[in-house]
């Protein structure tokens, strides 16, 4: 069984969604260690109370911004994680934590990538006046949400929606297409030709 590890910032219902997948027993990895620049990070108590290594890494902790991404590193490395899975993590990962950490790292974002990468992707969808949008997962390279595209499901944008009526729709999608994505790529069905990611 592959090693997941996963960093989260905030509220932790895609790891949620991750750890239950698990519990029923169809999560093709253990989830072995979940890390968060937060130390308030309601993802840290889910992952307590699921039993699961987890450890904070607060930025007043460390005199630099390397030096914090460094000690997530050397943990994640120290858990034997062989699958990085960021679910809300607000920080980008640097080129030298990619290059050193050398295994796969996957990503989910709330649009339909290449639109609206980076913050408030929902807010920003609204704003744009798209009719459908959704949410994407992708391998993480050294860009903003740019890497190469795994899976992607749509979902229609009403004319009533808020951000939040936005947001929770697309949640509900990336809470199924998040451990199905993981378990195609734990489970060795992935294969990454350049951008191409084809699926076997
Ligand atoms: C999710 O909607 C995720 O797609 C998004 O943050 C939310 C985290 O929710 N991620 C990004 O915007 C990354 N740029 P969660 O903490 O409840 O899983």
């Amino acid at each position: 069984m592959m090693r997941i590890g996963v960093l989260a910032s905030g509220r932790g219902s895609n790891l949620q969604a991750l750890i239950k997948e698990w519990q029923e027993g169809r999560l093709a990895g253990d989830i072995v260690a979940v890390g968060s620049d937060n130390p308030q990070a309601l993802a840290l108590k889910r992952a307590e109370e699921a039993g699961i290594p987890h450890k904070g890494f607060p930025r007043s902790s460390y005199t630099s911004r390397q030096e914090q991404e460094q000690a997530i590193l050397n943990w994640l490395q120290e858990q034997k994680v062989e699958l990085l899975v960021l679910a809300g993590f607000m920080r980008v990962l640097s080129e030298e934590f990619l290059r050193e950490f050398q295994k796969p790292v996957l990503n989910i974002h709330p649009s339909l990538l290449p639109a609206f990468p980076g913050l408030d992707a929902q807010r920003q969808a609204l704003e744009y006046g798209v009719k459908v949008s959704g949410c994407t997962v992708h391998f993480v390279d050294e860009g903003l949400d740019s890497g190469p595209i795994i899976l992607q499901e749509a979902v229609p944008v009403l004319p009533e929606d808020t951000e939040e009526s936005l947001s929770n729709r697309i949640l509900e999608v990336e809470h199924r297409l998040y451990p199905q994505a993981v378990n195609l790529v734990a489970s060795g069905k992935v294969v990454r030709k350049g951008r191409i990611v084809e699926i076997s």
